[in-house]
C-alpha cells in the first residue's frame, strides 16, 4: 500500500494530527497568529526565532516570546545561536515554557545573525551544528529538531551531509528550505537537491519554500519529504493547511473570500490586543496589513491609516467595509 501524503506524523514522540506545518517567521508567527494557523488546519505551529543569548541574559522581551497560548496546538519554539552550552540553556527554556518540540536555526541569512556565527553560519560548520544538537538533546526530554537549507551559493547541495550529521547527534525532524541562502526568500526552490536530502535522512524532512497550495506541497511529498512547511502563503490565508490538506486528500476547499479574511484579520488583532494590549498589539500587526488587505479596494490609503490607529474600535470602524 502506498503511504497518503497527508498523514499524521510522530516527531521524537510528539504526535502531530497531520504533517502539514507553519513555517516560523520573525515578526510573524507570534501567539496570535499561531492560534489561526492551528485553527487553520497547521499539525506545528513554530515560533518566531528567539535569540538564545538573549534567554541566558534574560532579556524580557525574548521570555514574553517563549509564551505559549491554549489553543496553539503542538508548538516549536525556534532557538539560534553558535554557543553549544547557550542553546542547551534555551532548550531548557523551551521546555519549561511548555514547548512539545526545540528547533534549531540554521538556515537564517540575515548578515547580523551570520557575524554571531549562528543561522545559516551553521551550516558551513557541520560539526558546530552537531556539537549543538547533541548537547541541546542530551538537555531536555522535548525533541530537538533543526532548519537549514540546500544550501549557502547556488548550486551547492549540503542538505544529505546535514542532514547525516542531524540525525547522527540525535535531531528528531528537518525543515530543508529549498533555496540556497544567498537567495534569501525568493525564486525557486531546487527539487532535486531536496529529494536527495530527504533520501539520505532517516528522520523525517519537512520540505519548504514556496508551498502556496495542494499541487505545491504535493510536489515536495512526492520528492520524498515527509511533510510540508508553509511560511508566507499561511501570512496570506492562515487557512491554507485546511485547503493543502483537502487537496492532498483528493477534495477540494476554496479559499476564502476577501471578507472572510478581513474577519480573520480582526481576529488576529484582538489575540493580539489581548497578548500585547490593544495599541502595542496594533502596532505589531503592522507588518501583516498588507498582506491582508491585498487586491481589497483602496487597500493602500487603509494601510496607511492602519499605521497610526491605537485601539480595537478604530481598527474595527477602518476595516469593517471589508467584511461585509
Ligand atoms: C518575514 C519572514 C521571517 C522569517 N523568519 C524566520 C525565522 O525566524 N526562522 C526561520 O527559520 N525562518 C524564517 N523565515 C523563513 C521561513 O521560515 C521560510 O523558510 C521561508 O519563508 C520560505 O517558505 P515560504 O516560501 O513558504 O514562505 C522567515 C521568512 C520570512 C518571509
Amino acid at each position: 500500500m502506498t503511504t497518503p501524503l497527508l498523514r499524521p506524523l510522530t516527531l521524537g514522540g510528539v504526535n502531530l494530527k497531520n504533517n502539514l506545518a507553519l513555517a516560523p517567521m520573525a515578526g510573524i508567527t507570534n501567539a496570535a497568529f499561531r492560534i489561526l494557523a492551528a485553527g487553520g488546519g497547521a499539525g506545528l505551529v513554530v515560533t518566531e526565532m528567539v535569540s538564545a543569548d538573549s534567554i541566558k541574559y534574560g532579556n524580557k522581551k525574548s521570555f514574553r516570546m517563549l509564551d505559549l497560548r491554549p489553543g496553539e496546538g503542538p508548538v516549536a519554539i525556534q532557538v539560534f545561536g553558535a554557543d553549544p552550552a547557550t542553546m542547551a540553556h534555551a532548550a531548557q527554556a523551551a521546555e519549561r515554557a511548555g514547548a512539545a518540540l526545540v528547533d534549531v536555526n540554521a538556515g537564517c541569512p540575515v548578515r547580523k545573525v551570520r557575524r554571531s556565527g549562528a543561522g545559516a553560519e551553521l551550516m558551513k560548520a557541520p560539526l558546530l551544528l552537531g556539537d549543538i544538537l547533541s548537547r541541546m538533546v542530551k538537555s531536555v526530554k522535548i525533541p530537538v529538531t533543526v532548519k537549514f537549507r540546500v544550501g549557502l551559493e547556488a548550486g551547492e547541495n549540503l542538505g544529505p551531509l546535514l542532514a547525516r550529521v542531524s540525525e547522527e547527534a540525535g535531531a528528531s525532524a528537518i525543515t530543508l528550505h529549498g533555496r540556497p541562502a544567498t537567495q534569501f526568500h525568493t525564486g525557486p526552490v531546487n527539487l532535486d537537491y531536496m529529494a536527495e536530502t530527504a533520501a539520505a535522512a532517516g528522520i523525517p524532512v519537512f520540505g519548504n519554500g514556496g508551498v502556496e497550495n495542494a499541487a505545491g506541497a504535493r510536489a515536495l511529498l512526492e520528492a520524498g519529504c515527509a511533510g510540508v512547511a508553509v511560511g508566507r502563503a499561511a501570512v496570506f490565508n492562515p487557512a491554507v493547511f485546511s485547503e493543502i490538506a483537502a487537496g492532498l486528500s483528493g477534495g477540494e476547499m476554496p479559499p476564502p473570500s476577501d471578507a472572510e479574511r478581513v474577519r480573520l484579520f480582526l481576529r488576529f488583532l484582538e489575540l493580539n490586543a489581548g497578548i500585547y494590549g490593544e495599541e502595542h498589539g496594533l502596532a505589531r500587526a503592522r507588518k501583516l496589513v498588507g498582506y491582508w488587505l491585498k487586491g481589497l479596494p483602496g487597500a493602500a490609503a487603509a494601510r496607511g491609516a492602519f499605521m497610526s490607529l491605537k485601539t480595537l474600535k478604530e481598527a474595527e470602524e477602518l476595516l469593517i467595509q471589508y467584511t461585509r
